[in-house]
């Protein structure tokens, strides 16, 4: 009915990505949030003010609770396909430089 997003990119039809530098295999076409969550990965980032873990709430490009980084720039998990190699990081927390907002 529907076309992937990215054509498959191995013989299995399957993307092989890391996550915290752990594999994740998923079909080609995923988005990186669906393949996280299949993989039972349920939180993806920190809040810059309090540590609390956040994870995909739309799952439509709205909310950025699904934030994660790929060579350290932060990227919209529910938005973003998945790519055979990618290396995809939890975004850590950490307080802005003037320290907590208000
Ligand atoms: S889950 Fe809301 S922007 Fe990705």
């Amino acid at each position: 009915m529907f076309d992937p997003i990215t054509p498959s990119t191995n013989a299995n039809g399957q993307v092989d990505f890391t996550f915290d530098d752990k594999n994740v295999s998923a079909a080609s076409g995923t988005t990186i949030a669906a393949a996280l969550l299949a993989a039972d990965q349920i939180w993806f980032r920190e809040t810059p003010t309090s540590g609390q873990q956040r994870g995909p709430f739309c799952m439509m490009g709205a909310c950025y609770d699904c934030l994660v980084q790929i060579d350290g720039v932060s990227v919209q998990a529910c938005m973003t396909p998945v790519t055979e190699g990618l290396q995809v990081n939890r975004v850590p927390f950490s307080l802005p430089k003037e320290g907590k907002r208000s």
